[in-house]
Formats: C-alpha cells, sequence, structure tokens
C-alpha cells in the first residue's frame, strides 16, 4: 500500500475525512503526538488501526473529539449525548469530569465509565472509555470535517517510539496506512496523562503526560493515585512495560554532571569490549559526552542533547525525534541520562526513559528502579 503525505491545508484535510469516511486510517498530528485515526464507530475501520500498527486487542484505544462534537453543550452532557459516558455516571464522578475538563482541548485523557456507542473492540472489553479533546487546529479540523469521534493511538509500531513529525511516521507506518496529514512537529512531544477519575476527588493516574500531577491535584482538590498494583502474572490492558522503546539497546545513567572516575571504572567494568556508544543528554553540550569517553574508553561516541538551556519542556519536544535519530546512528548501546527533575512533565519524560530502557539490563544499581506499572 502506498502511503500519501497530505498538507494540512483546507484540500489536505478535506481529502483525509473523505478517506476516514470510506473507513481508511489516516495519521494525523495532535499536540502530543502524531495518532493513527479511525472513525471510532466503525469496527473494521478500528480492527484497521490495530492491524497496521501491529497492536495487541488487548491495549484499547483513545477516543478523539472536540468541543464542537459536543454541541458546545456541557462536556458530561455533551458525552452522554453522543453515547460515549454511561448515563448513569453518579454526581460525584460527574463534577470532577467537569472539573477535569477545564483542562480541554489538551493533553489529558479521562478514562469513564463507558456508553452504550463505544464498542468492545475500541476498549478492549473493558467497561471503560478512554476520552480526550486534543489541542491541534489540524486534528480538530479533521474531527470536525469527519463529524464523528475518532480513535487514535499514538502512529508508532507496537511498543516503539512514538512519531512527533510526519516523517516519523512515515518511518514507522510507510506502507501500512494510506495517508499521513503533514501538521509539522508536536509542540509538547510526549504523550497526554491518562487519569482514571474515581468519583469525590479519587483518581487514578495511569499514565503521566502534559497535565503535572501538581495540575491534576489542584483540579481535584486531592492528589491521584498510583495505578492499582498489579494481581496476576499479566498485565492489565495497555500496561506493558517495555514502551517507546529503541531497537538499539538503552540504559539509563546518573547525570554525566555527576559521573567520578569510579563511575568511568564501573562502566569500563560493565562492558566486555568497547561498544561503539551514543549518549543522549539532558542539557550538558554533546561535546562533553564525546570529549569524556574518548578520555576514559578510547573510542568517539555519538551525542545529542535534548536541551542546552536546560528546559524540560524542550526537552520534552526533542526526546522523540533524537531518540529516533540516535537509534538510526548504528551505535551498539544508548547511555541516556536520567531525567534530572521528576516535577511536571519530568514525571513523564522520566516514566518514558525507563520504558524505553526497559528490556536492557541496568548498568548502574543507582538506575535500576521498578516501574509503577
Ligand atoms: O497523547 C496521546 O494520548 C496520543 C495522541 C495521539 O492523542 N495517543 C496515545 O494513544 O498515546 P496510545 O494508544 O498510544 O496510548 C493510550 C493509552 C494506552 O496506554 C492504553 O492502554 C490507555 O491509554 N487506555 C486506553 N483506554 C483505556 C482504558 N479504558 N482503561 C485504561 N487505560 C486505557
Ligand atoms: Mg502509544
Amino acid at each position: 500500500m502506498h502511503t500519501t503525505l497530505l498538507p494540512s491545508t483546507p484540500e489536505g484535510i478535506r481529502r483525509a475525512a473523505e478517506a476516514l469516511r470510506t473507513g481508511a486510517v489516516v495519521a494525523m498530528p495532535t499536540e502530543t503526538v502524531y495518532g493513527l485515526a479511525a472513525i471510532a464507530t466503525n469496527d473494521l475501520a478500528v480492527a484497521e488501526v490495530f492491524r497496521a500498527k501491529g497492536r495487541p486487542a488487548d491495549d484499547p484505544l483513545i477516543v478523539h473529539l472536540t468541543h464542537r462534537l459536543l454541541n458546545d453543550a456541557e462536556v458530561v452532557r455533551g458525552l452522554v449525548r453522543l453515547g460515549l459516558l454511561d448515563p448513569t455516571l453518579g454526581p460525584r464522578l460527574a463534577d470532577d469530569v467537569a472539573a477535569l475538563a477545564t483542562c480541554w482541548p489538551g493533553p489529558l485523557t479521562l478514562v469513564l465509565p463507558r456508553g452504550p456507542a463505544v464498542s468492545d473492540l475500541l476498549t478492549s472489553g473493558l467497561p471503560t472509555v478512554a476520552l480526550r479533546i486534543p489541542a491541534h487546529p489540524v486534528a480538530t479540523a479533521l474531527i470536525e470535517a469527519v463529524g464523528a469521534p475518532l480513535v487514535a493511538p499514538s502512529a508508532n509500531r507496537f511498543g516503539r517510539i512514538s512519531p512527533t513529525s510526519a516523517e516519523a511516521v512515515l518511518a514507522e507506518l510507510s506502507d501500512r496506512i494510506p495517508f499521513v496529514l503533514d501538521g509539522g512537529p508536536c509542540a509538547i512531544g510526549v504523550e497526554s496523562t491518562v487519569l482514571q477519575p474515581l468519583g469525590a476527588g479519587r483518581s487514578r493516574l495511569l499514565r503521566p503526560g502534559g497535565i503535572s500531577h501538581a495540575q491534576l491535584h489542584a483540579l481535584l482538590g486531592a492528589p491521584p493515585e498510583p495505578p492499582e498494583p498489579r494481581t496476576g502474572p499479566a498485565p492489565a490492558p495497555g500496561m506493558s512495560e517495555s514502551h517507546y522503546a529503541p531497537r538499539t539497546p538503552a540504559a539509563l545513567v546518573p547525570p554525566l554532571n555527576d559521573w567520578t572516575a569510579a563511575d568511568w571504572a564501573h562502566l569500563r567494568d560493565r562492558l566486555s569490549s568497547t561498544p561503539r556508544l551514543a549518549w543522549l543528554l539532558f542539557s550538558d553540550p554533546p561535546e562533553r559526552a564525546q570529549e569524556n569517553t574518548t578520555t576514559q574508553l578510547g573510542a568517539p561516541c555519538a551525542a545529542r542533547t535534548l536541551s542546552l538551556s536546560g528546559s524540560l519542556d524542550e526537552a520534552a519536544h526533542h526526546l522523540f525525534r533524537q531518540l529516533r535519530a540516535l537509534d538510526e546512528h548504528g551505535a551498539e548501546l544508548i547511555l541516556i541520562e536520567r531525567c534530572p527533575d521528576e516535577r511536571g512533565i519530568g514525571a513523564a519524560l522520566s516514566d518514558r526513559l525507563r520504558r524505553a530502557t526497559h528490556g536492557t539490563p541496568p548498568l548502574f544499581p543507582s538506575e535500576a528502579r521498578p516501574l509503577s506499572r
């Protein structure tokens, strides 16, 4: 199947909407990452999303909509009217949804009791559905041109790095999907926060993202709780540990600034021969890692920096693009600096880096921490 890149002009959006209406899938930009869209009520199209991504059927999708699709009504009423939300939702949960919906449009996904228009296929049989109103003018225009909610998981092959540009979507799904709508690079660069409100201010934070723990605490009047601990040996739907992963083995390491001679000696011990290394740095200039590696290991290396000014928002914006670039660089091992701050967007960065490095044995005991889910 040939993949056509459509510009995000009115004509490009019209063609993308027409393709969606005929049951095809289309990759679209959002403010977080690119999503692979299909009409949420078309099970054949939704099945095609799972196929194109190679995504297991037990990993549910997010339904994307706009305020206009809600008829600009109050959010809870609008969601019920569209058949997305359970009409028997109690007032305590409804109040929390109304408070959280002030983040919409934006990088917040709410997991809520599902309504009658939601199929088992898109929720993997769960009694809940994930809902989000994205804040990207092209996504909004596309959803409104179609006139119906769209499912959109990140437009990558299952388990791999999420795409933050149309080129990255092509690198992942070229020849597997008919259209990519090009909206330029994604502003935020990491996926939405996924939150399950439970009513009366309680909630579970299922995935950290663009809306921070502190923001959610302020909106609900109580801090979100961690996801429910695992009960059985198999992860719950959609909760696999290895995710956002480069093909190249990658390991978290302490910030380069803190490295002592003992750390370099430890690394030399852990690496039997000297592999071709690459560094992903938060704010140190690439030359610093390159000079140190040459001095300490006698080998050159590639290096990329996420934000020379030390901005975590900028780091999030560049994270997946730089990780993808290093993955294509031909290194045998990527050393990734631990995120210097776990607050705000730092929680999302840290989560993505821990999942990206999950498949490689830790090089430093200090970086071996269990994933929350
Ligand atoms: O920013 C984003 O959220 C992007 C853009 C395209 O909107 N989408 C995205 O979708 O990241 P995806 O499919 O890659 O991640 C959705 C996450 C998965 O971890 C999935 O398991 C979880 O949301 N999820 C979906 N429905 C759920 C449900 N009913 N209960 C619990 N988790 C759910
Ligand atoms: Mg994803």
